[in-house]
């Protein structure tokens, strides 16, 4: 795995899972996000789904699964991010 990837908390065997992107010298900070108005502070590479859960905000999965690799295939998770033009995936 990259030093610039952080494991993003795939519990599968043999995983090739990519992990989340980490921008270098973030490795130990944090982040703080709005999300529906409430504030939370993650550590960078934090997914947007697990920030959101992290504050009692759900958000429906279909191809996202704690135990397995990150997919981000299904679309049914998609978020709209201030500043950004198009609909992202909250879980990857
Ligand atoms: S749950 Fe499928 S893309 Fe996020």
């Amino acid at each position: 795995m990259s030093e610039l990837l952080k494991d993003a908390g795939c519990r599968a065997p043999n995983s090739l899972c990519m992990g989340t992107f980490v921008p270098p010298g973030k490795e130990n900070e944090t982040v703080t996000l709005t999300i529906d108005g409430k504030e939370v502070e993650v550590p960078y590479g934090t997914t947007i789904l697990q920030a959101a859960r992290k504050v009692g905000i759900r958000i429906p999965t279909l191809c996202h699964h704690d135990d397995l690799c990150v997919a981000g295939v299904c679309r049914i998770c998609v978020v709209e991010i201030e500043g950004m033009k198009r609909l992202e995936a909250s879980c990857s």
